[in-house]
This record gives C-alpha cells, structure tokens and sequence, in this order.
C-alpha cells in the first residue's frame, strides 16, 4: 500500500519566481523567507517522496473565469507550466501519476464529491513555484499529482467541504496498491489581500492560530464560513483551504511538527510555511 509521509504548506508568491531568476535568496528581503526552506530541504533527504499531491488553487492559467470548476484533478501524462504575465521564467514539465490520479478520481466521485477530471492541464505560480522551493535545482525527482481547490471565484467551497476532500483524498491515498512514498503539499495563504478597499490586509493573529490549529485541532477552521473567512483573512487570504485539505488528508491521528516558519510580509502576502508528519 501507498504510504503518506507527510505534509508541506507554503505560500505561493509571483514575487519568489521573479527572486529564484535573480538568485536574491541570500538578499535581506528574502533571505528570511528562503532561509524557512533549508530544514525542509533536510527532511526530504529522508523523507524520500516517490509523489506529491499537490493542493493548489488556479489564478486563470488552466481555468478561467468562464469555466470554474469547484474541484479539479489532473490525469495526464505531464503538467506544463506557461506565461501567466508575471514575466517570471517557466519551469520544466511535471511528470504525471496517472494511476493514482484516477485512483483517486475514482475514489472521490464514489465518494460523491462532483470533480472535473483534466487529462489536459496546465500548472500555474501556485503549484511551480512551491515545487521549486522544495527543489530548487527543478530537476523534479517525484511524481505529481495537482488537486485543484477554486479560490478565486464565488462561490468557494466551505471550509468543512475542503476539510472533507483532503480526508478523502487521505484515505484514497491510503488504500492505494502501490509502494510509493506520498508527499501533500497545500499552497496558498495565508493572510492577505490584494485588491479592494482592504489591500494589504494582513492577520497575523488569526494566521499563527490557524498554524497552531493544524496541530492540535485540525478541524478548527471548519467553524468558518467562507465569508467570515475572508473578513478574517483576506480576499486571497482564503487559499489557506489548501492547508486544511493537506492536514486533513494526513488523517484524523495526531501529526508532528516537523517545521514552521512564518514571516511577514512577501509581496502582499503573510508567508507561511510548515512541514507535518503523521504520527507512526
Ligand atoms: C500575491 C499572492 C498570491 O497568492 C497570488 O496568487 C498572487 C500575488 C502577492 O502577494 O503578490
Ligand atoms: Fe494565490
């Protein structure tokens, strides 16, 4: 059986693609922020992920606004990632694992969550720019597959509904008959907000609350409403459903806390970063 070997949660900035171009990772503005990513860069040498399932949000590069699907899988082959307008260099292609991915699609229509499936599929800033920072030589030495969460068009799914596809996907993962070693990541977050009368809204007691939930009440979140969400963390602040997913696809078991940092700001953005493993 497939074995889950943790959970990452980062943010997911443009800006960091623009600092990997121009190697600004020891400048003081980043080093804060890439500084956070050598304990992680450690723990991947012994964690050995054979897969990511990545939790992300697309900002318009595969779905547009005329076409939002809540909940999104991919099922191809490979991932490209293509010029969103950042000017930010692209990244080389992802290799697909087609069979978990329909394992899961199967899994999760069974479990009558109502998903697109994306044998076609291209990956934006928040799924390539987190991958970087975990590899920043972006020889990708894993499989991938993206799990992709709307965030950006109303109306988003609730909290307790993302909470519950993470813990799908978890179980699915779980009882999937191979021997990889899978790794979640969750981008997106935390708070912040970049248009509106509120840009540049950023909560940090509400962040460093939500981090310490993870670890010792993982549904805590779900109380939320998406609206208040959002009153509490900001338009964009809401991308934070991809850490909830990760946590609950880790199980309903307590999970250590391998790492966290937490630094404001990068760009407009509170960046957040944790590392968790499931309690053996
Ligand atoms: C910023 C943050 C995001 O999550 C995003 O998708 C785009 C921009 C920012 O803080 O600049
Ligand atoms: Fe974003």
């Amino acid at each position: 059986m497939a074995q889950i070997i943790g959970g990452i949660t980062t943010s997911h900035v443009p800006a960091i693609g623009r600092a990997i171009a121009k190697n600004l990772q020891d400048d003081p503005y980043w080093k804060p922020f890439f500084d956070g990513f050598k304990p992680v860069h450690r723990w991947l040498e012994t964690a050995r992920p054979d897969v990511v399932v990545v939790f992300y949000n697309d900002h318009g590069l595969n779905f547009f606004l005329d076409k939002m699907p809540t909940f999104a899988v991919g099922a191809a082959p490979s991932y490209v990632n293509a010029d969103e307008g950042w000017g930010i260099p692209q990244v080389p292609a992802f290799t697909g694992e087609q069979a978990l991915s329909w394992h899961l699609i199967e899994a999760l229509v069974g479990e009558e969550f109502d998903l697109t499936t994306c044998q076609e599929m291209t990956v934006d800033h928040a799924f390539t720019l987190p991958m970087a920072l975990l590899w920043p030589d972006q020889r990708w030495p894993v499989k991938v597959v993206p799990v992709c969460i709307n965030t950006v068009q109303f109306p988003l799914p609730s909290a307790k509904r993302c909470y519950a596809l993470g813990d799908a996907v978890g179980r699915a993962v779980r009882a999937f008959a191979g021997e990889q070693r899978v790794l979640f990541m969750g981008t997106g977050g935390l708070s912040h907000q970049l248009d509106g009368t509120r840009a540049g809204f950023i909560n940090k007691e509400f962040d460093l609350a939500f981090m310490e939930s993870l670890i010792h009440d993982p549904t805590w979140a779900t109380q939320f409403s998406i609206h208040e969400l959002v009153e509490k963390t900001g338009t964009q602040g809401v991308e934070l459903l991809m850490w909830l997913a990760t946590r609950a696809a880790l199980g309903a078991g307590p999970v250590t806390e391998v790492h966290r940092n937490y630094h404001i700001p990068i760009s407009n953005t509170a960046s957040g970063l944790m590392v968790m493993a499931p309690q053996v």
